[in-house]
């Protein structure tokens, strides 16, 4: 089977994604291309390895959108799976639109074979259709009729046959042993991004939502879940072993969030205080391990609900435990998937941090229930919002649900110090990238997207205050909602909350790679303390030394020993330097900038800046994501500046006074790293 790893690994797991090349694409000629088709992908692409190892340019093919001439409203979609042969057979009945007389229908396909299609213009007689014809390497098919589809409202109707495969992807089987130790299988779904035209032939693009009316037909002994609430359960006329499973219309949405479960599998339940039914399934006999997902599911609706100002949409939602899954987990819907490690906790035998991990990642795709499947990104260029906001959003849930957890420490030893330690190389890449082919999509989202994407949405809450920042997000989500979004739109509400530049501002740290080490320098004048400020790209190679040096628009708040939790100054430096007066701070007090650790930036203290703050580090004054920031920027200085021992011998001085584990656990790591390498040369 094809292992595919998590995005993000879990602190107990230290797996590394593998890569997977690119096909290389073939061009084809323009006047194929259907008129009024958006091109993607001509100008920006990345090369394969062979490619690079031959240094020839693999040709590029334009990725072109499905045409708009025909768009579905209503998928009535019904799949029987066979879980001895692996196969599946499927009727799709669509309500479609036909905006613009065609006698063709172009729709994603892949893996999938269409027996016989046909289409009912409304009040008129079935078409026939005379031909299906597989692109394959496009992963579409085009169905063409005898006569013209004029204007209006129709029925689309195919039956298909495919295979359960063993990908972990599409419609798939999923391998699991009963109590009793015997083997069977499951058949599970997973869409994002592009394959849930495995499953069934359909627009499979975000933007093109409908609604979907789902039956299953499965053995009567299996558990059978999808989206939505199960509205009708039957016999199945033709098989007295088998039952007709329907499910509620959902309600408008992306193609990629469906999902579907058909199983064998326990679960515990309970209401949330908002009324919302919520179940957690796991294998049969581990309910016990559900519960704790359970009560952090129950927690985390509610304060979705509250902090959006927008009720969760759908009667009821699933989580559940799936025994091979590619992913760490994923948000279909109101049927939300895991890997069983990141939704099962053994209440007699786990530790903290895998409780914090479940939190963690049920606190993520819940979020995604509002900020992506009520609001869904436009296109996949789009993506790196939706994982960065929820990758930041889970942290403020557990902080909210769990306290005691003090989860935002977490977030800068895991997610923060890793976007910067990764982002200051040469080799990163900015946020956000032009995706064209969504194959591409695996390619760009990484540590980076995730990481630094939380990190700069994190940086971006704190510059708005969260008052206006719930308004804007309220705002969004409201204009939005059942809707596409794009990152701008988003901007666009929060500027509107807040009144500042929040588009000329995220654009500097979205669109450029990298970010800047802040360099500071202090004068005492009477009572004031008078600032230099200045930016520059921060490398982990050495200065920038290229020609036209990058520059961000930085929030930088400044505090003082005065009060070292709260922000007693707050600046946008939108130029190369600054001088900035801190009012009322006399010469025995210090100050720190970026108090809380927020600012995706490292900072630069002169040597006398960094001498006062030894007694906050001292007495514990400074807070601990403060000690870690701080201990973390000068680690990375320290292989700057390794020429210069004097300040060198200041920074290990600085090192030492902070009490850090974290570093202890660097200098192993990085000696073993050395020994490794030592033993791997002789
Ligand atoms: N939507 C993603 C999973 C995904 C993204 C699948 C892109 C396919 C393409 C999901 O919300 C997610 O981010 N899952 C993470 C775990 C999460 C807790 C960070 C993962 O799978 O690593
Ligand atoms: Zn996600």
């Amino acid at each position: 089977m094809l292992l595919l790893l998590s995005r993000r690994v879990s602190p107990t797991s230290f797996a590394k994604r593998l890569a997977r090349p690119r096909k290389p694409l073939a061009v084809p000629e323009p006047s194929l291309l259907h008129p009024g088709t958006q091109v993607f992908g001509a100008k920006f692409g990345t090369v394969s390895a062979s490619a690079k190892r031959t240094g020839t340019m693999p040709e590029r093919r334009p990725f072109v959108r499905l045409p708009t001439d025909v768009y579905p409203v209503n998928y009535g979609l019904c799949l029987k799976p066979d879980l001895v042969d692996f196969t599946f057979e499927g009727k799709l009945e669509g309500k479609v639109e036909v905006t613009q007389g065609t006698n063709q229908i172009v729709m994603n396909c892949a893996d999938i074979d269409i027996i016989t299609a046909s289409f009912v213009p409304e009040g008129g007689d079935e078409i026939n259709a005379t031909g299906f014809n597989y692109q394959n390497e496009d992963e579409k098919v085009t169905l063409s009729f005898p006569s013209v589809l004029q204007n209006g409202s129709g029925t689309l109707k195919i039956d298909f046959v495919g295979e359960l495969n063993d990908k972990m992807k599409g419609f798939y089987r999923s391998k699991y042993a009963t109590p009793s130790g015997e083997i069977r299988y499951a058949a599970v779904t997973q869409f994002e991004a592009t394959d849930a035209r495995r499953a069934f032939p359909c627009w499979d693009e975000p933007a093109i939502k409908a609604t979907f009316d789902i039956t299953l037909i499965v053995p009567k002994d299996r558990v059978a879940l999808s989206n939505m609430n199960v509205i009708d359960r039957k016999p199945y006329p033709e098989d007295d072993s088998l039952v007709e499973v329907k499910f509620a219309t959902t309600p408008i949405m992306s193609t990629y969030l469906v999902a579907f479960v058909i199983g064998e599998y326990d679960f515990v339940e309970s209401q949330s205080s908002d009324g919302v039914m919520v179940r957690v399934y796991t294998p049969v006999g581990k309910a016990e391990q559900g519960k704790f997902a359970l009560e952090v599911a129950a927690k985390t609706l509610p304060f979705y609900k509250e902090y959006f100002n927008v009720p969760y949409p759908l009667p009821k939602i699933d989580l559940i435990a799936i025994a091979d899954f590619a992913a760490g987990a994923m948000e279909n819907w109101g049927l939300v998937t895991y890997r069983e490690t990141a939704l099962l906790i053994d209440p007699k035998n786990s530790c903290s941090s895998s409780r914090q991990w479940v939190a963690l990642v049920v606190g993520h795709e819940l979020a995604h229930q509002w900020f992506g499947n009520l609001v869904t990104m436009e296109w996949w260029t789009h993506l790196w919002l939706n994982e960065g906001f929820a990758s930041w959003i889970e942290y403020l849930c557990v902080d909210h649900c769990f306290p005691e957890y003090d989860i935002w420490t977490q977030f800068v030893s895991a997610d923060y110090t890793r976007a910067l330690d990764l982002d200051a190389l040469d080799n990163s890449h900015p946020i956000e990238v032009n995706v064209g082919h969504p194959s591409e999509v695996d390619e760009i989202f990484d540590a980076i997207s995730y990481s630094k994407g939380a990190s700069v949405i994190r940086m971006l809450h704190n510059y708005i205050g969260d008052e206006d920042f719930r308004k804007g997000m309220h705002s969004y989500l409201l204009k939005f909602q059942h809707k596409n979004a794009s990152t701008e739109d988003l901007w666009e509400c929060l500027e509107q909350a807040s009144g500042k530049p929040i588009a000329a501002v995220m654009n500097s740290w979205t669109k450029q790679m990298g970010f800047p080490i802040i360099v500071v320098d202090q004068d005492q004048q009477g009572n004031d303390r008078v600032l230099k400020i200045s930016q520059q790209k921060f490398c982990a190679s050495g200065p920038h030394d290229g020609e036209d040096c990058p520059s961000w628009m930085v929030p930088i708040s400044i505090c003082t020993s005065e009060d070292p939790s709260c922000t007693k100054l707050k600046v946008l430096l939108d130029k190369p330097e600054a001088t900035v007066v801190v009012p009322s701070t006399g010469p025995d007090q210090w100050i720190k900038l970026n108090p809380g650790t927020v600012g995706f930036y490292r900072i630069q203290y002169s040597s006398g800046m960094l001498e006062c703050l030894l007694p906050g580090i001292r007495d514990l004054t400074l807070l601990p994501v403060d000690r870690l920031g701080l201990q973390n920027d000068l680690f990375s200085l320290l292989h700057k500046q390794a020429d210069m021992q004097e300040e060198k011998n200041r920074i290990e001085r600085v090192l030492g006074a902070i009490s850090s584990p974290d570093l202890i656990q660097r200098v192993l790591t990085f000696s073993l790293s050395v020994c490794q390498s030592l033993s791997a040369e002789h």
